[in-house]
């Protein structure tokens, strides 16, 4: 919560446009950093600035805008229509006459930003509450600002107004110093400034931007310097990839600073959702996506790929596993080049190992899948052991079915078990044997021709083949 200044304020976010210069279908503010759409992190960081409200703007691809933010944010968020994309200024418009009990001070972002740091928001309100000023903003210089509006002052040094880029002159267009988007305005004033909006420009739209020349003229404006590295705008595909790495890279940076062993600060990738406790260790390559938990003393080793997979105290996922919705359980071994698919639970010290796939099973406490099975739609108790090449035929076209083995079943090389079947306890299945039926507990299952040795054989053979060998 802001500290300094015991006025409430509201956030009204933009998130209506739709941001063809994206080339995607997709709306521009549901694109993705770090498993969270831009305008998610633009609300997140209002919310955490200590917002009382916080009002969406949306337009374009509305029900999915709508959806992605009612689905994270429930009732935290209002959303509000602005029905037609004419502009920021009327954007803000929309938000205004929709509610008329604005009021205090209003912060307006925009839903592309995605990188500004919460204490900026904090600092900005504070500023403007403490000077009394209709409209506080934050500018930044930019050694390339082509593409921003810039910021103009009068001999004074004061900040007169902003100009479009496509609206500067050429004097204006060498200016530096540009307006990364983020206000902090009296509602009163809002109110009245917005009104006289005109589309008198090279878009024909109502700029948002013109309500800080309505400020300096009857007012007082009041600016904070901010790092452009915190407010780039995503309008591209590689704004977006440029926004994306510097979130990337502090997320690596506050990661180790926490405690987490990181072995490659430029190429560790955690989502935001992601919860890394301190004492685990994550390797080069590593990507974390959606909502991982990784606890104390875990390592997840070079290349891994895991997608809401939960990895308990001191499991080690060794190099190029790649895992989905599953839990790893205490001092577990997974890999290397193992595949967990979704609802893979695998117990306290138990292991899959390298080139095994698993899916929609249960593995109990120290039990074993070492090497190249597949192992799908299975209950397997504690104490058992797979041996290399297993597989379980869960599908027969139309169902998937189960297999169970029970506690301390040891399952022989190469064989296949014809789901649905139960291996009972302390059970033995002979390597090669295909298993169709139940195995009793403590029996051994063997399907396999016996083996006939036929001495000297392979001369006779030899000979036999040369004879008939072509000149
Ligand atoms: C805007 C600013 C510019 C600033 C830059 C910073 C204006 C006129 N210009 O330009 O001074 O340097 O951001 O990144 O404000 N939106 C709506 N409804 C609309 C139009 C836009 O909700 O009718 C939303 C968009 O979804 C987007 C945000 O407003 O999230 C900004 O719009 P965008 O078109 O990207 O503005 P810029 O050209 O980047
Ligand atoms: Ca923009």
């Amino acid at each position: 919560m802001p500290t300094h200044s015991p006025a409430t304020w509201s956030a009204i976010i933009l998130a209506a446009g739709e941001g063809t210069r994206m080339k995607s279908s997709l709306p521009k503010v549901l694109h993705e950093i770090a498993g969270r759409s831009l305008v998610s992190w633009v609300v997140q960081t209002a919310l955490d600035a200590g917002a009382t409200r916080c009002l969406v703007v949306v337009g374009h691809g509305r029900g999915d805008v709508e959806k992605e933010l009612v689905a994270r944010f429930g009732e935290r968020v209002e959303m509000v229509l602005q029905p037609e994309q004419r502009g920021t200024g009327d954007a803000v418009r929309c938000a205004m006459e929709a509610d008329l009990a604005l009021e205090g001070r209003l912060v307006v972002l925009y839903g592309d930003c995605p990188l500004i740091p919460v204490g900026l928001l904090d600092d900005l309100v504070g500023h403007s509450d403490r000077a009394g000023a209709e409209l506080g903003l934050v500018t930044a210089t930019l050694a390339d600002p082509s593409g921003y509006g810039r910021i103009v002052r009068n001999g004074a040094g004061e900040v007169q107004r902003v100009v479009e880029d496509r609206d500067c002159s050429d004097a204006e267009r060498a200016l530096q110093e540009v307006n990364p988007g983020l206000y902090a305005m009296r509602a009163d004033f809002l109110r009245e400034a917005i009104a006289e909006l005109t589309p008198d420009n090279a878009q024909g739209q109502l700029y948002l931007t013109d309500v800080v020349e309505l400020a300096a003229n009857g007012g007082k404006v009041v600016d904070l310097k901010g790092d452009m590295a915190d407010l780039t705008g995503v309008n591209d595909q590689k704004d977006l990839a440029v926004a994306a790495a510097t979130r990337r890279r502090r997320m690596a940076e506050d990661l180790a600073r926490s405690g987490v062993g990181v072995t490659d600060l430029d190429t560790l990738y955690v989502d935001a959702e992601c919860k890394v406790e301190p004492g685990a260790t994550l390797g080069a390559n590593v990507h974390l996506r959606g909502r991982c938990v990784v606890r104390a003393g875990a390592l997840i080793d070079i290349g891994c790929v895991l997608t809401n997979v939960v990895v308990d105290k001191d499991a080690k996922v060794l190099p190029y596993t790649v895992a989905a919705d599953s839990t790893i359980g205490e001092g577990a071994q997974v890999g290397p080049f193992s595949h967990l698919r979704p609802q893979t639970e695998l117990g306290p010290r138990s292991k899959v190992g390298n080139f095994s796939e698993t899916k929609k099973t249960t593995l109990g406490e120290g039990s074993k899948v070492n090497h190249l099975s597949y192992v799908g739609d299975g209950v397997i108790g504690e104490g058992v052991n797979i041996g290399a090449g297993t597989i379980f035929c869960n599908y027969d076209g139309e169902q998937k079915h189960t297999t169970v083995l029970e506690d301390g079943v040891f399952i022989g090389s190469d064989t296949q078990l014809i789901a649905p079947v139960t291996i009972k306890k302390g059970a033995y299945v002979a390597s090669g044997t295909t298993i169709t039926r139940d195995v009793p507990e403590g029996a051994l299952a063997v399907s396999r021709t016996k083996q006939e040795n036929k001495e000297g054989y392979v001369a006779r053979l030899r000979a036999r083949l040369r004879r008939s060998k072509k000149p």
